[in-house]
């Protein structure tokens, strides 16, 4: 899954004067925490608070931390400390932490940071306005991170502002304690929501003019264990390679919740609908059908991407990391999935460097990019973690043999993307335009003409497109057509066609979303 960060800031009222104060935040880690920050920062507007994107005069500063390797937990701590010499109206920001590290560090945190004001976890987001009352009331060191022991999931996505792609909780926690990961003790036990519960939240998302939805969870195709199938869904037994799975017949499941999406008429402005992440052992026979043509019974609105999370090529690690999973298995569900669907892109998660890995394990996950043939990867060195079963075997790989690893996969890797990439060239694509490009030049391949911008945008698969804007609006959270041109590794570049699409894009009153988050890749 990617890895990533964000920014926003409350507010200290003058004698008698209703001033609006500001908070800030900034979030390391998946999109489960951007998302949970997106709840952060609408709770806190409705407290009242206005975001910064500066955390110099934000009265309110919070970091939304990850912890599932040493270094994004080292780097959340010394961010923190970065802000506790800041004054605002010549007072201290109020400081407090919170997601997978508030989760796990709890009040030993304020030990390593004595400044810090509360610390808060992933299951007490709701009572963020809460514990900022009682802080801007004086009181210091409050820690909310009980986790919420209820069986039922029940919960209303909450964004800032109009925005055209937003990411909806549909399950949280995960079950499955892979022996290296952190995330099973800082996320909880596996809830899913109600099927209906989320189709109406969707709804409501997409009367505010939401166009593509990410469906997220630690393993979303686990989605509906326990929860009863109330409506007649078709209830399935769930198959997959290695049996039956996640889900049983008479439980709500994941395909059925992307099949009703498809059929509700209320979320017909919803064009796509994209998930992540999810384990190869819940990957069903069931979901791989989704992806089939809609005329050949798959999901209409399901794009053509695929993030599958594998960790080793090599089935000895793969056993020793509680995968549960076995490499043939996995190639089998890629290869059924592309036969239904050649062009889908498909991505993963690798760690190098596990306890034991060999230079023969790690070559297997070589031999596994090129059999895959991934459009990407993130990959990632070893690193033990506090609790889980893995950190008691010993930490045998040196970490310049990881990093040497490291490097190669990725160098390995770039030139199977370059090929995926490069067969593009010369064909049509529908993007969803996110905003304007970082990087305002479109390689060699192209001039950017005079007063025009670069734009980017993502096909259904995943791929980004970079493109000169020449129409006279902005774009952003349009769907438009475009022509690759050219390819990197990493991008494809495109002309804008000025047909039909273009001719909607341009006459419609879509929103333009406010860009409130900001990430950052933490390795
Ligand atoms: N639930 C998802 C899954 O199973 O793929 C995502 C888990 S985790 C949030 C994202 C990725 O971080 C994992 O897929 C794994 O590659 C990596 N990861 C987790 N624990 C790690 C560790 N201790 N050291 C290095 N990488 C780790
Ligand atoms: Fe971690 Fe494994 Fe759960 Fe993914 S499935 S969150 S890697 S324990
Ligand atoms: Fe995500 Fe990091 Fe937590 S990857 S679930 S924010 S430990």
């Amino acid at each position: 899954m990617a890895q990533q960060e964000s920014g926003r800031a409350a507010g200290a009222p003058g004698e008698g004067q209703e001033q609006r104060g500001k908070y800030f935040i900034r979030t390391f880690g998946c999109q489960m925490n951007v998302a949970d920050s997106e709840r952060m920062a609408a709770l806190l507007t409705e407290q009242g608070l206005d975001p910064t994107d500066n955390p110099k005069e934000a009265e309110v500063i919070l970091i939304n931390g990850c912890t599932v390797r040493e270094k994004a937990v080292h780097k959340a701590v010394s961010t923190l400390g970065t802000y506790q010499n800041f004054e605002v109206n010549g007072r201290k920001p109020l400081i407090g932490i919170g997601g997978c590290v508030g989760q796990l560090e709890k009040d030993s945190i304020f030990k390593r940071a004595p400044y810090l004001d509360f610390v808060f976890g992933t299951d007490t987001i709701d009572q963020l306005p809460e514990i900022v009352y009682r802080v801007r009331k004086g009181e210091r060191h409050i820690v909310y991170t009980d986790f919420d022991k209820t069986r039922d999931y029940s919960t209303e996505t909450k964004v800032v502002g109009y925005k055209a792609q937003a990411f909806v909780n549909i399950m949280k926690g995960c079950d499955k304690f892979c022996t290296y990961c952190i995330v099973p003790f800082t996320r909880g036990r596996e809830k899913s929501r109600l099927i209906d519960e989320v189709l109406n939240d969707l709804a409501r998302m997409a009367a505010s003019g939401v166009r593509e939805i990410t469906l997220l969870g630690q393993n979303v195709n686990s989605f509906g264990k326990g929860n009863p199938n109330e409506k007649a869904r078709e209830p399935k037994e769930l198959q997959n390679i290695i049996g039956k799975v996640g889900p049983r017949a008479g439980e709500e499941n994941f395909p059925q919740l992307l099949r009703a999406i498809d059929a509700d008429p209320r979320l017909k402005g919803i064009k796509r609908v994209r998930f992540t992440s999810s384990h190869p052992l819940d990957f069903s026979d069931e979901l791989i059908e989704c992806y089939a043509r809609a005329e050949q019974g798959g999901v209409a609105k399901l794009t053509g991407q695929l993030h599958l999370p594998v960790q080793s090529g090599s089935n000895r690690i793969l056993q020793k990391m509680g995968r549960h999973h076995q490499i043939e298995n996995y190639i089998a569900q890629m290869d059924r999935l592309r036969e239904l669907n050649p062009d889908v892109g498909i991505s993963t998660d690798l760690i190098v460097g596990f306890p034991t890995e060999t230079e023969e394990d790690f070559q297997q996950t070589i031999a596994l990019l090129d059999r895959v043939q991934y459009d990407s990867i993130f990959a990632f060195a070893y690193s033990p973690r506090p609790g889980t079963r893995a950190e008691k075997l010993p930490d045998d790989v040196p970490n310049d043999v990881k990093n040497d690893r490291l490097n190669r996969l990725l160098k390995h890797q770039l030139k199977i993307a370059e090929g995926r990439y490069a067969s593009r060239v010369g064909h049509v694509m529908e993007i969803l335009v996110e905003g304007e490009a970082k990087n305002q030049n479109l390689g060699k391949t192209r001039e950017v003409p005079e007063n025009t911008r670069v734009f980017m945008g993502r096909t259904t698969c995943n791929r980004i497109v970079n493109f000169v804007n020449d129409s006279p609006r902005n774009l952003t959270g349009q769907f438009v057509n475009v022509k690759i041109t050219g390819a990197t590794a990493l991008s494809l570049q495109g002309e804008l066609l000025h047909d039909s699409a273009f001719a909607e894009a341009i006459s419609s009153r879509g929103p333009i979303p406010k860009p409130l988050i900001t990430t950052e890749v933490v390795q």
